[in-house]
């Protein structure tokens, strides 16, 4: 079989950057800045972006284009018996997929909701049984519909779209909610630095570090998939920078967005799920034209999580294609419908399964807590190990500057942060987080 191809370099940013922007964006990023310290917490994930996470996509990137292959078959290829790095990095995507598409599938419930104009309560809502079970099921299966499409296809030509059009939604929204009165008290408790207490620097440092990873997609060989699929001609230095910085940009006007509505309705900025799909709800009630804005909303974070949900796909199935030479069709079955079970389960522990605990904690929160506290920093750790340690530099830096072609400035910088900064911060945070 021959390997697919992305169409365009723009395409590969494009679906890079779709992967990349998502839930972690949309409600992670404005709830832990706010509550960690407003600028403090965007400064340091800033400088983090820049040392660790550029960095460490690059990494990604040039290992998926070099090898051409999934991530098991990349760090097999360069280096025999380092296939389990990879291996890591797909197990973890799917566990991710597991819970990302329950959590999709509140978002597709939400989105008709507003559409159809009754909202439900959240709580009687992800405690039931049956709708948001439907919910994730229905959000897996359109994830598996795109990707069974295939790379330029399905992947490259949903994301042209998608990812522009959540941009101008986003400035849409933002630009309506900065125009309410009370915003600029969201918008200072969300930039303004301030820290009562220095003692809390590390566990906001720690904090960043795993967002940065999470938010673009680091870790669960998404880019060394993605990268996989790129062509040689195109510039990667280019992309470690213009995909870190679509993703910031959507972090940070969700986050004006997000906070500003809230602290004009003199609400509480919850984390999680809860500002979502508890705090915004109460917003849109009380606007003019309320459902209109809900409903757009909604579609916005639907297209974030769905772009983010096909990469996490596509990693499974590129593995599933190469190692057992089947048809892209089967090879997005097989996982999809684990995940249709997995998910279920996951689903159902916010009700009637809420007492079955796996190491202490309901379904749900166990697989988030594996793949973001584990399997996430165990595999970005050992990919810093082997760009750094195990594979050739003169080959990396070939990689990088396709064959000597195009400058890379930061040549040293780069090598300095995968070899020693990036795998000691990982470990310290992976020590501290136990
Ligand atoms: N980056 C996505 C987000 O911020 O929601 C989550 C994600 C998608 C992580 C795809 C990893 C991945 F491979």
């Amino acid at each position: 079989m021959k390997r697919e191809n992305w169409n365009s370099n723009t395409g590969f940013i494009m679906a890079a950057a779709g992967a990349a922007v998502g839930l972690g964006n949309l409600w992670k990023f404005p709830y832990l800045a706010g509550k960690m310290g407003g600028g403090v917490f965007v400064l340091i994930y800033l400088a983090f972006l820049i040392l660790f996470g550029a960095p460490l996509l690059l990494s990604e990137m040039a290992l998926g284009r070099h090898t051409g292959k999934n991530p098991v078959g990349a760090y097999e290829s360069v280096k025999k018996g380092f296939g389990f790095v990879g291996g890591i990095g797909v197990f973890c995507a799917f566990v991710v997929l597991c819970f990302y598409s329950v959590v999709g599938g509140w978002v597709l419930k939400y989105l008709f909701s507003y559409t159809a104009g009754n909202i439900p309560d959240f709580d009687v809502f992800s405690s039931s049984a049956l709708d948001p079970v439907l919910y994730h099921i229905l959000f897996s299966f359109l994830t598996f519909m795109i990707v069974i499409k295939g790379i330029s296809g399905g992947i490259e030509k949903m994301s042209k779209w998608i990812l522009p059009a959540l941009f101008v939604i986003l400035i849409i929204l933002t630009v309506y909610a900065v125009s309410l009165p009370g915003a600029w008290e969201g918008i200072r408790f969300l930039l303004i630095p301030r820290i009562e207490n220095i003692a809390e620097l590390p566990v906001i440092c720690i904090t960043a570090m795993g967002q940065v990873f999470f938010s673009l997609s680091l870790g669960m060989g998404a880019i060394i998939t993605y990268g996989s699929y790129l062509d040689r001609s195109s510039r990667l230095p280019f992309n470690a920078v213009v995909i870190p910085a679509l993703d910031t940009i959507v972090a940070l006007l969700s986050g004006i967005l997000i906070l500003s509505a809230v602290f004009a309705f003199d609400l509480e900025p919850q984390g999680g799920e809860g500002l979502l799909f508890r705090t915004m709800p109460v917003i849109f009630s009380q606007l003019p034209f309320g459902n209109f804005w809900g409903a757009l909303f909604f579609i916005m974070v639907f297209f974030a999580a769905i772009t983010s949900s096909i990469s996490l796909l596509e990693v499974v199935v590129a593995f599933l294609m190469d190692t057992f030479k089947i048809k892209r069709l089967y090879a997005a079955l097989i996982p999809t419908i684990l995940v249709f079970i997995i998910g279920t389960f996951a689903s159902l522990s916010f009700g009637v399964l809420g007492d079955i605990l796996i190491a202490g904690h309901p379904i749900f929160t166990f697989l988030t807590i594996l793949a973001d506290n584990y399997l996430m920093p165990a595999s970005a750790f050992l990919l810093c190990i082997f760009t750094g340690y195990i594979w050739k530099r003169r080959i990396v830096y070939k990689e990088i500057t396709n064959g000597g072609r195009i400058p890379f400035r930061f040549e040293k910088f780069f090598f300095f942060i995968v070899r020693y900064a990036a795998p000691l911060i990982i470990l310290i945070v992976f020590v501290s987080s136990l």
